[in-house]
C-alpha cells in the first residue's frame, strides 16, 4: 500500500474470528487503528487504542465512531439465532452505526455483509452484485437489513460502502463447500486497501471470497476497484478429500450456497 489514506480506522467486533485474524495486519492502512468490541481485546499495540462498546447503547456507539475516518464494520451477531439476539446486534447496532457515521461525517465503510443474504440460491446458479437477496435464516434477512441500510444512507448522505458479502473467513476451508466459499485473511486485507484507497467506491455489493477453483459469484462489477485475490482454496482440496467424506448430493451443503443455514429452524430465546 502506498500513502496511508486514514487516519484513524474503526474496526467493530474487532475480538471476534475475523478482527483477531486481521488485527496484526491493519497497520498500514491507518495512522491509529480503534479497536472496538464489548468482549476483551487485551492490550492496545503503539498504533492502537480499544474502545468498549455494546452496539445497542447509542451513545456510546457514537462516541466510538467519533474522531474515526473509516470503518470495518465486522461486529455483530455472526451465526443463526434467536431473533431477539439478531435484532439487536445486526439491526439496532447497524442502525446506531449508520446514524453514529453521518453525525460524523465518516465517508467510507466496509459492512461485513455475508453469504447467507443469498443463502437459498442453488450452488448451480451463478451470482452478480445485481442478484436480489434470498435470506436462508433471521441472520441472513439482518445482513440483507444491513445491505439496504447502507444503500440509504449512500443515497441520502453520500456514505460509501462496500457491502461485502463473506464467504467463509477461517485459516482454511473445514468442509467441501468452503472450497467455494473460502476467503483468506490476506485477501481480506487487500480488498480493504482498494476499497480505502478507490477514488471511487459508491455502494457496491461485492463477494467475499478467494480466488478459488470452485466459482458461485462473480464480480465483475466491481473490476474497478482492482481487486486481485491471490490465494485459492484448491491447495486444500487433497486434505478435505482424504479427511472427511463428501457429502450426498441431495444434503443441504451440497444443494445449497447457505449450506447448513438452510436447515436451521426459527430459533427461540433461550430464559435466562
Ligand atoms: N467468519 C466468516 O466466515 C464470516 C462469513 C460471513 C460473514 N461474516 C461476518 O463478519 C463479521 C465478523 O465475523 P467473525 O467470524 O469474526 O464473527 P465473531 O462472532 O467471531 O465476531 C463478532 C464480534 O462481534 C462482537 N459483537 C456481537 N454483537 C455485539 C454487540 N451487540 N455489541 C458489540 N460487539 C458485538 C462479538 O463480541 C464478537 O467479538 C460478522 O459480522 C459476521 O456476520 C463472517
Amino acid at each position: 500500500m502506498g500513502q496511508k489514506r486514514l487516519k484513524k480506522m474503526l474496526v467493530t467486533g474487532a475480538a471476534g474470528g475475523i478482527g483477531r485474524a486481521i488485527r496484526t495486519k491493519l497497520a498500514p492502512l491507518a495512522d491509529i487503528v480503534r479497536l472496538s468490541d464489548r468482549a476483551g481485546l487485551g492490550q492496545a499495540a503503539p498504533h492502537e487504542e480499544i474502545v468498549y462498546c455494546e452496539l445497542t447503547e447509542k451513545d456510546s456507539v457514537d462516541n466510538m465512531v467519533a474522531g474515526c475516518d473509516g470503518i470495518v464494520h465486522l461486529g455483530g451477531q455472526s451465526v443463526e439465532a434467536d431473533w431477539e439476539t439478531v435484532r439487536d446486534s445486526n439491526i439496532e447496532g447497524m442502525y446506531n452505526l449508520y446514524e453514529a457515521a453521518r453525525k460524523h461525517k465518516v465517508g467510507r465503510i466496509f459492512f461485513a455483509s455475508s453469504n447467507h443474504v443469498i443463502g437459498y440460491y442453488p450452488q448451480s446458479q451463478l451470482l452478480d452484485a445485481q442478484t436480489p437477496p434470498r435470506p436462508d435464516g433471521l441472520y441472513g434477512v439482518s445482513k440483507a437489513f444491513g445491505e439496504a441500510l447502507a444503500s440509504l444512507y449512500h443515497d441520502k448522505f453520500g456514505i460509501e460502502t462496500a457491502i461485502v458479502r463473506i464467504g467463509s473467513c477461517f485459516p482454511e476451508p473445514v468442509d467441501h463447500r468452503m472450497l467455494a466459499t473460502w476467503l483468506a485473511d490476506d485477501d481480506l486485507i487487500s480488498l480493504l486497501e482498494c476499497m480505502f484507497e478507490a477514488s471511487r467506491l459508491g455502494c457496491p455489493v461485492i463477494y467475499g471470497m478467494s480466488d478459488n477453483d470452485v466459482v458461485w459469484w462473480d464480480n465483475s462489477q466491481v473490476a474497478y476497484l482492482g481487486w486481485k485475490p491471490k490465494h485459492s482454496s484448491a491447495i486444500f482440496k487433497e486434505m478435505l478429500d482424504a479427511k472427511i467424506e463428501r457429502p450426498h448430493k441431495d444434503a443441504a451443503v451440497s444443494v445449497y450456497q447457505g449450506g447448513v443455514f438452510t436447515e436451521h429452524p426459527i430459533m427461540e430465546k433461550k430464559p435466562n
